[in-house]
């Protein structure tokens, strides 16, 4: 696990977003996996200012959201289809109908998780997949106690989480009580993962991802398992990590060859 701690929310985002920029480069054809929230908005505004600024180039890509709300129509305000077309997708050229967000008016939601995730491999697996953290310690909506191996599967949110997401809806009985989500097991399949955090209320949820121990209390600890995993957080979310940690991504220095 790489931690990275940057100034700001700004610099976080811009990092994250050189992140994407990269393995979209290299790979044109390539499969991001995508978050909703608050935390991922910068880097969605980078994406976009890259496509518009520099030509970054999705018309080949492909996604995979890791989340949705049960019973919410993508039409509605706070479904994450929603959010994700207006906050990225229609900004951007990637096709829509290579993006992916789980159907949360599916009429058997057991035969859609189960399809999810056999789409995710028909389509050549996660490149980079892009995390935010819940306050609990969730990733998707994998809330504390879900199995580190879990697939794509519909939860019953946390009440914690219940109250954190209460603010975009018009009242606290509106909020959705259950969701469908990428499991943790499939999120650890992809190639490269990135989490961001930002601000202190992240910050005890983050020492515990990074310091503490793998544990089912802590969904995020699972991502320790993963080969490739880089959490990307500002100064406030780093602000219980009791190591130090460096503030640009690790790099080996050169050999100079002896002549
Ligand atoms: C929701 C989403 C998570 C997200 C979390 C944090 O619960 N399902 O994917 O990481 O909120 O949201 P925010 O970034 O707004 O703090």
């Amino acid at each position: 696990m790489e931690v990275i701690v940057k100034k700001d929310y700004e610099q976080m985002s811009r990092l994250a977003a050189q992140m994407i920029a990269d393995v979209v480069r290299e790979n044109p054809r390539c499969v991001l996996g995508l978050a909703t929230g608050s935390t991922p908005l910068g880097t969605y505004k980078e994406l976009i200012r890259m496509h518009k600024k520099e030509g970054l180039d999705f018309s080949q890509a492909a996604s995979f959201n890791l989340d949705e709300y049960v019973g919410v129509k993508p039409t509605h305000k706070q479904s994450y289809w929603y959010f994700m077309y207006h906050n990225l997708f229609r900004h951007i050229n990637i096709p829509l109908e290579n993006v992916h967000v789980p159907d949360g008016t599916a009429a058997d939601v057991e035969a859609h998780c189960a399809w999810y995730d056999d789409e995710i491999e028909r389509w050549g697996g996660i490149d980079i997949q892009i995390l935010g953290i819940g306050g609990n310690g969730h990733i998707a909506f994998n809330e504390p106690g879900t199995a580190v191996f879990s697939r794509t599967n519909w939860v019953a949110l946390d009440k914690r989480t219940i109250e954190d997401n209460a603010r975009f809806f018009k009242r606290k009985s509106d909020v959705p009580r259950f969701a469908i989500t990428m499991g943790i097991g499939t999120i650890l399949e992809a190639r490269r993962v990135v989490l961001l955090a930002n601000k202190a209320s992240k910050a005890e949820a983050i020492a515990a991802t990074v310091e503490g121990p793998i544990t089912a209390i802590v969904p995020a600890s699972a991502l320790q398992l993963h080969p490739n995993c880089t959490i990307i957080t500002d100064r406030a979310a780093a602000g219980k990590l009791k190591r130090k940690y460096g503030s640009t991504p690790r790099k080996l220095p050169k050999v100079r060859k002896k002549k």
